[in-house]
């Protein structure tokens, strides 16, 4: 087994710069897959989300009001978001990303955009940015980027009192492995971070090999504050 220093906070933030840097959707696909593949991905990754917050919002007396979206990259799923809720505030740590997604959402002014990162964010940023609690929280091949178990277990205790769902599109299986910069876990992994938790619905997506899980988790805090 070889073993690598984990990056620094420094290094990954230096990583991201330089990826909002490339073309296209390299800046948030894996860069060796061919350009046709992404298209295709991005479009059936959208017709999933879209699925899935159907199925949120069935769940919802009033549908989905609120939706908060955890790494949003570029923005190329925040309108598919922006569809199916009433306000939506993505955030992202990275300030090029960010650049490509105000463009992207230009035209929606129930979109709001933040420069934050995953581990930072706190119960008054929810209350700030979209009102606790958030209808679903969606995060999308993004918490594979957070190493650190402690602070992914930290980020799930806030979402546990911050969100009635979450959306999560995350890899579990990598057909080339991945590098220093990604880390893959499965979905129980997230699930046993939420006590008493249940998945509503799970798909699978595949990329070029690479799988990985879709789920609707209801986080179970739905009708009122724990
Ligand atoms: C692989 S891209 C996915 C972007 C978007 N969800 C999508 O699927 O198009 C990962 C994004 O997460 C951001 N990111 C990585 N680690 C993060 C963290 N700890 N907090 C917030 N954003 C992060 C990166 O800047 C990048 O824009």
């Amino acid at each position: 087994m070889t073993h690598t220093t984990p990056p620094s906070p420094e290094e990954i933030a230096r990583e991201w710069h330089a990826r909002a840097r490339r073309a296209g959707l390299a800046r948030v696909m894996r860069a060796q897959q061919p350009p046709e593949l992404g298209e295709a991905v991005t479009e059936e990754t959208r017709r999933t989300l879209a699925r899935l917050l159907k199925r949120a919002g069935q769940e919802l007396p009033e549908g989905i009001g609120t939706v908060l979206e955890i790494g949003c990259g570029i923005g190329r799923l925040t309108p598919t978001l922006a569809a199916a809720a009433r306000r939506v505030a993505a955030l992202d740590m990275t300030p090029g990303m960010l650049e490509s997604a105000r463009t992207a959402c230009a035209d929606l002014d129930h979109v709001s955009l933040h420069l934050l990162r995953a581990q930072d964010l706190t119960l008054e940023d929810v209350d700030r940015l979209v009102g606790r609690p958030a209808d679903v929280t969606v995060c999308v091949w993004v918490l594979m980027h957070l190493l650190d178990d402690a602070e992914l277990a930290a980020l799930f205790r806030t979402l546990s009192l911050a969100t009635r769902h979450l959306l999560l599109i995350e890899y579990e299986r990598a057909a080339v492995p991945v590098g220093r910069f990604s880390r893959l876990r499965p979905l129980s992994h997230f699930l046993d971070l939420l006590p008493g938790s249940r998945v509503l619905e799970r798909h699978e997506l595949d990329y070029g090999g690479d799988r990985s899980f879709a789920a609707l988790v209801d986080t179970g805090l739905s009708g009122g504050a724990r």
